[in-house]
């Protein structure tokens, strides 16, 4: 096991009702800034719900903050909180809302432009503090430190992180995923499995523990997911994926072992080129990706085989084969189509998005860090 260091400061109130105890969580006085999306949180009665919980609070709102959350956007909540002498932030929605509100926490008092943090990697010496409410299971943004923020105007999507950055608390009610949409439930699972094939698809490094989590929440994400959407108000069925989705990126997985990454930065571009939606991009380069790098991945894809697809005859190669199919054939029985074309996007569009990759500077890439941009190229031709 390498050496790590775990820190994970964001308290965790789950269960169904528990948005009533929103307020114990806030700074009494504080001026809260609601921040939330395209108006789910309006037809559900979610923001109804979190109003009613911050009754004693002075609040404002910031709707309209878009999936793949836009740099564009995200400034007008900043110019409305410094305006407004806001000091704490409520993120009520998905991970582009809670991911958004990130953003703004570091931009309020950062002195000069605010971009310069995703795209010069500015330091942050301070940030307004925040918490979540998560309507969506998926990005593991309600228990992290890190973020990504599209720049529409420049096709820039760019990840960050910061230790200031952790959410002071976040309300995980699964009654609140009901309503999700198929396709955005769909989308969930997809992106919580490949959260976790980026940390324990690598190499063995002795990490039983980490391995046996990864391993554990895989299998939940398979028993699970197709049951959330025959059944979308199973209670049970939603806390289970509510929690994997959360433990799946909160850092608990990922440390002590090699990180990969590759697939969610060649699905960055795919989004920001084709407007995929984030999941999709993933359930598109996976397969690719872990083909392109049998050879490299072989010890940890042969685990994979057996402890999660209980592929345990045949050669090896055979094995490897099919737990890449049985992936695929995962993400599509989501209807979370698994090609590019399947999005309309030929083999014409690859050089475009290589060159993305090469201005983003995601030219050395994965556990060796030494996935290239021909490398790339070769996945997004196994996608086509
Ligand atoms: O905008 P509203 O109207 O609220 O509708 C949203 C949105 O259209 C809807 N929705 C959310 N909760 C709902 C609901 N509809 C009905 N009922 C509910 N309970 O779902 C749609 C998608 O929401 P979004 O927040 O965009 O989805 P997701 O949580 O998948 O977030 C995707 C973003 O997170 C980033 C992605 O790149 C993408 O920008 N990621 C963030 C990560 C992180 N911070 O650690 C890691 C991930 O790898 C990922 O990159
Ligand atoms: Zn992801």
């Amino acid at each position: 096991m390498q050496n790590f260091t775990f820190y994970n400061p964001t308290r965790i109130l789950f269960g169904s009702g528990r948005i009533a105890d929103l307020a114990r969580e806030i700074p009494a006085k504080a001026r809260v800034l609601i921040t939330y999306g395209g108006g789910s949180i309006v037809k559900t009665g979610t923001l109804a719900e979190v109003k009613s919980a911050l009754s004693g609070f002075t609040v404002f709102e910031f709707p309209g903050i878009e999936p793949n959350p836009s740099y564009e956007t995200l400034m007008q909540a900043v110019e409305l909180a410094r305006r407004e002498r806001i000091d704490f932030l409520l993120a009520v929605g998905g991970g582009s809302v809670i991911d958004g509100t990130k953003f703004i926490a570091a931009a309020i008092p950062f002195v000069g432009e605010p971009w310069d943090i995703l795209a010069k990697r500015a330091k942050i010496s301070s940030a307004v503090a925040f918490g979540s409410v998560l309507t969506l299971p998926a990005t593991g943004s309600e228990m992290n430190n890190g973020a990504v923020i599209t720049r529409r105007a420049s096709n820039d999507k760019l990840a960050f992180s910061n230790a200031l950055l952790f959410p002071r608390f976040s309300v995980l009610d699964p009654t609140k995923t009901f309503t999700l949409p198929p396709r955005q439930v769909a989308n969930g699972v997809v992106d919580a499995f490949v959260h976790i094939t980026e940390q324990y698809l690598t190499y063995p490094s002795d990490a039983k523990v980490q391995d046996r989590f990864a391993e554990g929440l895989l299998l939940t994400l398979i028993e699970d997911g197709p049951k959330a959407l025959q059944e979308p108000e199973n209670y049970a069925v939603r806390a289970n994926l509510m929690w994997t989705a959360t433990l799946a990126l909160n850092g608990l997985i990922g440390v002590g072992v090699p990180n990969d990454w590759a697939t969610h930065m060649l699905g960055h571009e795919l989004t920001v080129m084709h407007g995929l939606d984030h999941a999709q991009t993933l359930a598109v380069v996976l397969p690719a990706m872990l083909q392109q790098r049998r050879a490299e991945k072989r010890d940890k894809l042969l685990q994979y085989a057996e402890r999660i697809w209980g592929l345990r005859t045949g050669d090896e190669n055979e094995r490897i084969d099919q737990a890449i199919e049985r992936t695929r054939q995962f993400f599509e029985s989501l209807a979370v189509p698994t090609r590019l074309a399947d999005y309309g996007i030929s083999r014409e569009a690859i050089p475009v998005l290589v060159e993305q990759l090469q201005r983003h500077g995601m030219v050395a890439l994965g556990e060796h860090a030494s996935f290239g941009l021909d490398d790339s190229r070769q996945v997004y031709e196994l996608a086509a």
